[in-house]
């Protein structure tokens, strides 16, 4: 019996250290100290010693059970300590807290109007067609007759890779990239990041901008005029004034930058039309001769206009927003909003 007494002692022990979580020391319990358990059975043999014996025996079963509880009520504690640390409450998850709610993502406002853009000119029969934002100084300036010490450069505080390679200034190389593959007629809108290097409530070094040319037979700046101002009504859904100021690109002529009444002061002047009650969105022009030559069109066939919309300010415009370095500032209280 002795040896008995010490044998499950020794398993329960045993059994105990390899306990890893709170179900597995609730098996052990049942196993060993519950009401049917091993140490019970032991008790109950008990009854069947030498009577002599019994005392002995008794306290020696009863000191191994008292052993083996003490270190079960250790694991249990031990237990308790590590799920008060994950749950943060005496080991038990509080059922009635509310739930957290999943946090939906959604389109940066930016996207958001970019999308509906590029749509309002495709409905308008514009394809659209994508270029790189690392560009080659060829394309950037070049092709758009804007020849090295030419002093519109300065236009462009440019982010240069290399000595040819730079992060494009605008999305008019588009212009030339497509015009050298195809042949009029063209439709064409290329929306995209630029970067220039510019900060103030109306600039930020990376922006986005919408390129858009057309080139066929006998196209005037009048075809320029409407397809700007249909696309101004349908993006702002009212008649809002236009204002055609000229202007000067090298890939242009006549050019012109293209202003629309400011919605945020109504046209009485703030900060953000620097009080003159117009913000420029767009420049734009009929497609220079050089560059029709450059990319083997003859100008005295085919005619074109082109723009470049900055879709930053149109979003200024269409919600009201006074600053436009917001957009990028990460704020979820501010982005979502749209
Ligand atoms: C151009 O970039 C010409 N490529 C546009 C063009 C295309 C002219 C085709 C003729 C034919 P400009 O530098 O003005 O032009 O920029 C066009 C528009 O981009 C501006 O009207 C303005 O809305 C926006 N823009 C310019 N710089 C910034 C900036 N740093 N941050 C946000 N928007 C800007």
């Amino acid at each position: 019996m002795e040896q008995e007494i010490l044998k499950l002692q020794g398993q329960a022990e045993e059994q105990l250290a390899t306990v890893e979580n709170g179900e597995q020391l609730e098996e052990f319990r049942i196993r060993f100290l519950g009401r049917k358990g091993q140490f019970g059975s032991l008790m109950k043999e008990l009854a069947n010693v030498p009577v002599e014996d019994k005392p002995r025996l008794g306290q020696m079963a009863n000191k191994a059970k008292k052993e083996i509880e003490g270190l079960y009520t250790e694991k249990q504690q031990k237990f308790a300590e590590g799920s008060t640390r994950a749950t943060g409450k005496s080991g038990q998850i509080d059922l009635t807290l509310p739930g957290r709610r999943p946090q939906n993502g959604k389109l940066h406002p930016v996207t958001q109007i970019m999308n509906e853009v590029c749509a309002i000119f495709e409905s308008l029969g514009f394809s659209v067609a994508e270029g790189p934002d690392v560009e080659h100084d060829h394309y950037n300036f070049e092709a758009l007759n804007i020849p090295a010490h030419h002093p519109a450069r300065d236009m462009h505080d440019t982010f240069y890779v290399s000595d040819s390679i730079l992060l494009r200034t605008h999305t008019s190389p588009m212009q030339a990239r497509i015009m050298e593959k195809q042949q009029p007629p063209l439709r064409v809108i290329a929306p995209g990041k630029v970067y220039r290097c510019d900060s103030d409530i109306t600039h930020t070094p990376m922006f986005h901008q919408v390129e858009g040319f057309l080139v066929d037979k006998h196209v005037s700046f009048a075809d320029l005029k409407g397809v700007l101002t249909t696309f101004t009504q349908k993006m702002f859904e009212k008649d809002l004034a236009l204002r055609f100021r000229p202007s000067f690109f090298p890939f242009t002529e006549p050019s012109a930058e293209v202003d629309i009444a400011c919605v945020i002061c109504g046209g009485s002047g703030c900060r953000v039309c620097k009080r003159t009650g117009w913000l420029e969105i767009l420049g734009a022009g009929m497609i220079d001769p050089e560059v029709f030559k450059m990319v083997g069109y003859d100008p005295e066939i085919y005619s074109g206009f082109a723009f470049g919309l900055g879709i930053e300010r149109i979003a200024m415009l269409k919600y009201g927003i006074d600053d436009i370095r917001l957009y990028y500032e990460n704020d979820l209280r501010f982005l979502s909003q749209f």
